[in-house]
């Protein structure tokens, strides 16, 4: 059967046949809102490159979650800055440090009406700005998995639900699944950053986080942007080593891949919607030269039609609203 007895624009004719037949539909559930907080600042600080984006206090982080709770938002996936750095990133550990302080914080705010993610990295911490324990000018994989474990041990202690290690050495899973499981968590999950590529577009959360590398850059530990079967090696690498859930970052150069780890594997699988994407609609719609709104729910709901099942986005308080007013 084809034309004129078939005729795809029969269920285009208006907006109710339209939503009846939408194959996705983007929920407020699926989001996930990233958050900076940052040790030793008196007012929230604007982030240039970010426009609506900001360094917390811890008050205005609580804040922050209330207006993000309020919306419907059920996770927050939290960054922070420290006052001091130092080669070992000892902050990322500190029992008092800014994400473990921002956690009790939250956690006595909110209780259960909100889902803590922690951000599990060391590039915020250091004073060299990567992501693990540098030796002879490189990153030493197997020294940053013992400090990963204590940041893991840390950040369960101090209340996190989800634990999301994005510094991509090898075995970080396995490592912190071990030593959270051997501190009595058993219960918390992880969410391995598992195909994260090596990109420009994380440099607006650069800036930040405070995180740029202050020699050299991420590519011996970051995936290539060219290659694909080295990421589906990646995800099946972190699954084998325990992750409950897995992602893709960036989302929208690698909805291709993101589609395929989603058919393969059947995980429950997040992407990254990160700075630099959102810096991009943000600029254009400043001049005019984009609709924001729709852009945005174009861009997030093709990230869940190509296999999202969660999607972390400096638009979710936005897009929540967004989501509201259309139903
Ligand atoms: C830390 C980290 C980065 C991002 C998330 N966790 C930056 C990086 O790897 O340099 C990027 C997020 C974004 O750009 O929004 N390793
Ligand atoms: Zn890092």
């Amino acid at each position: 059967m084809s034309f004129p007895v078939v005729r795809m624009r029969r269920l285009r004719r208006n907006p109710l046949l339209r939503r009846m037949v939408q194959e996705t539909r983007l929920e407020v559930f699926d989001l996930v809102a990233p958050l900076f907080v940052k040790e030793g600042i008196a007012a929230p600080e604007p982030i240039a490159s970010m426009p609506g984006q900001y360094q917390h206090t811890l008050d205005s982080l609580v804040r922050e979650c209330e207006e993000l709770v309020e919306v419907g938002v059920p996770a927050v996936i939290l960054f922070g800055i420290p006052a001091r750095k130092d080669p070992e990133g000892s902050g990322a550990s500190d029992p008092n440090g800014i994400i473990q302080r921002a956690l009790r914080r939250i956690r006595e705010e909110f209780g259960e009406r909100l889902l803590l993610i922690t951000d599990l990295c060391m590039c915020e911490y250091t004073s060299h700005g990567h992501c693990g324990i540098v030796r002879n000018g490189t990153v030493d994989n197997d020294r940053t998995l013992d400090r990963y474990r204590e940041i893991a041990i840390s950040q369960a202690a101090a209340g996190a639900d989800i634990i999301a290690p994005s510094g991509m050495m090898d075995g970080q899973v396995q490592a912190i699944r071990e030593a959270l499981d051997g501190a009595g968590y058993q219960d918390i999950a992880i969410l391995a950053y598992a195909a994260k590529y090596a990109s420009s577009l994380y440099g607006p959360f650069r800036e930040a986080a405070e995180s740029a590398p202050k020699f050299g850059d991420r590519r011996s530990y970051q995936m290539d942007i060219a290659n694909r079967e080295e990421a589906i090696r990646e995800v099946s690498l972190d699954i084998e080593e325990g992750a409950d859930m897995v992602m893709v970052k960036p989302a929208l150069p690698n909805l291709d891949i993101l589609a395929k780890i989603k058919e393969l594997f059947r995980m429950p699988t997040a992407a990254y919607n990160v700075s630099g994407e959102y810096a991009m609609v943000k600029a254009a719609a400043q001049q005019g030269w984009l609709d924001e709104r729709a852009t945005v729910v174009e861009i997030l709901t093709a990230i869940k039609r190509a296999g999202a099942d969660v999607i972390l986005t400096y638009f979710a308080k936005d897009a929540a609203h967004w989501l509201r007013e259309r139903s």
